[in-house]
């Protein structure tokens, strides 16, 4: 009798330890999933896009949000080439009406069309496509 109450009280003892240890773990991955920026290679970025993405980067996040769909100073960019047609100013959602926008800009939003070579609009144009 005293064999098995020990044998009952010794397993579970280790498998709340090892359930705590795995809870503190997926704790601490769900936070850092939360705020941890993705790298090019999980967004399967090819180089272009890359390139893109620091343009990106430098010039427009902070004033559109990439990756999620809340408004910042400007409109949420995700998913715009999914749709027809870009959700705050209803141009179609195609690569001349963007361009014109990153190029001449609208209302608040300044224009890049000193500040960015073509090249660099173009590797732009391409990493928004994968939004
Ligand atoms: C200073 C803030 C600011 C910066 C920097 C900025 N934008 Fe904007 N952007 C805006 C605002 C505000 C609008 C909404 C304009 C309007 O009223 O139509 C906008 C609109 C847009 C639109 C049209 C969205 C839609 O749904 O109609 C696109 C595309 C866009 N921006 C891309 C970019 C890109 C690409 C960059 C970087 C080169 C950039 N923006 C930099 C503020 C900004």
């Amino acid at each position: 009798m005293s064999t098995s109450r020990t044998a009952i009280h010794r397993q579970p003892k280790i498998g709340n330890w090892q359930s705590l240890l795995l809870c503190l773990l997926a704790l601490a991955l769900s936070a850092c999933n939360a705020e941890r920026r993705k790298s090019d290679a999980e967004l399967g970025l090819n180089p272009q896009q890359a390139a893109g993405r620091r343009v990106y980067d430098d010039q427009c996040q902070r004033c559109h949000e990439a990756y999620s769909s809340s408004d910042k100073n400007g409109p949420s960019l995700k998913g715009m080439f999914k749709r027809p047609y870009l959700a705050s100013s209803g141009l179609p959602a195609n690569d001349e009406r963007v361009n014109e926008i990153i190029l001449y800009g609208r209302s608040k939003m300044p224009g890049y069309a000193q500040a960015l070579s073509q090249q660099q609009v173009k590797d732009l144009l391409a990493y928004l496509r994968t939004l």
